[in-house]
């Protein structure tokens, strides 16, 4: 990963900088759902609408310059939706990635997936692992999509492996340490995300990153996520450049 990881509270991700823009911004795209029934269409069609949205979306953070984003597509929660919901979705992924990864590609894109991926379906997981390999050496954007992903399952991989490397021999359980486990997650090697933005008004983490959360400003707005567009995504950003960041500490300006 070309990213280097921001573990340290002491070197915040706006530190140095005068426009203070997050170098990780990662959205929880809820809303689709809503959009459409407001609207008296299917919810399908919101999860349609609710891609181009996406589409916008990365092609602004590319525009202003933020090193990586990570997008809530699909939770390991998700499977319970109705089946024609969730084989509509999944005929989504898999149109986006045959769709649109020449083109992120050509954009000099990075994907990476987060999520469990042992239960996939093999074409799905084909074509995820297709996406990551293509861009693998690419140096612009990042782009992390989080499918099938539960922040919980995930910290039981992590606690898997790590206990695994105990069991070899390879660790001792003392070198267990918080550094050892953010490498474990799927997120290793990423910076921690310093901005989480949930549409559509719930104010709740679902599931979503829980451990890298711990010091993210979080930004949450009533657009439902087919209507997040680049005016919505640059307030996110203001608001967020307002936050002020203090990682358990004072304020320097207040001593
Ligand atoms: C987000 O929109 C997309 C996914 C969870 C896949 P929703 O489908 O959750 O829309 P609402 O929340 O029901 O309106
Ligand atoms: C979170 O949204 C998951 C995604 C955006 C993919 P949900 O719509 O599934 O969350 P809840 O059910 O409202 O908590
Ligand atoms: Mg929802």
């Amino acid at each position: 990963m070309s990213v280097s990881p921001n573990r340290n509270p002491q070197t915040p991700a706006e530190e140095g900088s005068t426009s203070k823009l997050p170098r990780h911004v990662a959205f929880i795209m809820d809303g689709n759902g809503r959009w459409a029934t407001a609207r008296g269409l299917p919810r399908t069609e919101g999860h349609r609408q609710g891609l181009e949205a996406l589409r916008r979306a990365i092609r602004h953070a590319g525009k202003v310059g933020i090193e990586v984003i990570t997008i809530y597509s699909f939770s390991s929660e998700n499977w319970s939706r109705p089946e024609t919901e969730v084989s509509f979705l999944m005929g989504l992924l898999r149109r986006f990635v045959q769709r649109d990864l020449s083109e992120l590609h050509d954009a000099n894109v990075r994907i990476r997936i987060i999520g469990g991926r042992s239960d996939l379906e093999p074409g799905i997981l084909a074509l995820l692992e297709e996406a990551e390999d293509l861009t693998k050496n690419n140096t612009g954007l990042n782009l992390v999509v989080a499918f099938n992903y539960g922040a919980r399952a995930e910290l039981v991989r992590a606690a898997q492996k790590l206990s695994q490397k105990v069991l070899s021999g390879e660790i001792r359980s003392e070198d267990i340490s918080e550094a050892a486990i953010t490498d474990a997650l799927d997120t290793s090697g990423l910076p921690d995300p310093d901005l989480i933005v949930r549409t559509s008004g719930e104010m709740r983490l679902s599931n979503f990153l829980l451990w890298q959360a711990a010091y993210s400003e979080f930004y949450f707005c009533d657009q439902h996520w087919p209507d997040f567009d680049e005016a919505a995504f640059d307030e996110a950003l203001s608001c967020f450049g307002s936050r002020q960041r203090r990682y358990g500490g004072v304020d320097a300006k207040a001593l």
